[in-house]
């Protein structure tokens, strides 16, 4: 699969996930456009991967226009692609609901599901602009299925499958496919909280056995933002190994 050429936006590219999605769509050829609350690591991600670099704070509706209107100069004004994968997910687990601060939940909505609708919102006429627009967002396996002691992050990310529907709807008119990938618990820097424990019970309970690693997201995501995967749109797809079916 190729994403020759394709312009391609990730946020939270400077660390997990996103770093290594952003690898895998550089390998595809596409042209990238990272974006980071951190700076000095995102930069470096993008020097070694021969992608730009945009400064963005997800939480201020101020700095997602700036990202906007530098990634229009950038690209010409079209955009293939918009992977919208930054998001809190450090730092807020192992948490039971009645002692999550009202502000930490707050800022996690913030981010995670109005950042999500703003980034996208603010690059839909470039997305429109380049006629095969894809929005992939990242949603995540925990709200599948209720984990416990990480409610605002999960309300978040059912929120960004709630969107990713309804997002699907208004813009498939204009030939863009959004789809959200559901990862199970993946090792990066957000899960080291999670008990050894979780962990074992959760290698053990895929029909593919073992740890997932971001790698095993990657490629899906890919194949999401191609030309073959409009017919996939409005769907959250579990990247789970087979942890549970749907
Ligand atoms: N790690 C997992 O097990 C897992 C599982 C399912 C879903 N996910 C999802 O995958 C994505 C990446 O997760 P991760 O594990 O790599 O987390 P991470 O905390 O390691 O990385 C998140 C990235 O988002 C950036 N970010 C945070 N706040 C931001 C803001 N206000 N503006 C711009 N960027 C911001 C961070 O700087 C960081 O680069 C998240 O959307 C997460 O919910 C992760």
């Amino acid at each position: 699969m190729t994403l020759d050429g394709r312009h391609i936006v990730v946020t939270g590219a400077a660390r997990g996930l996103g770093e290594r999605i952003a690898a895998r769509l550089a390998d595809a050829g596409a042209r990238l456009i990272l974006a980071d609350v951190l700076a000095e690591e995102g930069r470096a991600v993008a020097e070694r991967l021969g992608a730009s670099f945009v400064p963005l704070d997800l939480g201020e509706p101020e700095s997602i226009e700036a990202m906007a209107a530098e990634v229009g100069r950038q690209t010409g004004g079209l955009l293939h692609g918009l992977v919208n994968n930054g998001a809190i997910a450090t730092g807020i687990g192992g948490i039971p609901h009645d002692q999550i601060d009202i502000d930490v939940w707050d800022r996690v909505m913030r981010v995670n599901v109005r950042g999500t609708w703003l980034a996208t919102r603010a690059l839909v006429p470039l997305l429109r602009a380049s006629g095969s627009g894809r929005v992939v967002n990242l949603a995540s396996d925990t709200a599948l299925w209720g984990a416990p002691r990480l409610m605002a992050y999960t309300a978040s990310k059912g929120a960004v499958m709630a969107m990713t529907r309804s997002y699907a709807r208004e813009l498939g008119p204009d030939r863009i496919g959004v789809t959200a990938v559901a990862p199970g618990i993946l090792t990066t820097e957000s899960t080291g909280y999670v008990p050894e424990a979780r962990h074992r019970l959760y290698e053990e309970g895929r029909a593919v056995p073992g740890p997932q690693s971001p790698d095993d997201i990657t490629g899906t995501v890919a194949f999401l933002l191609s030309e073959d995967a409009l017919t996939l749109t409005g769907q959250t797809l579990p990247v789970n190994n087979g942890f549970w079916f749907n």
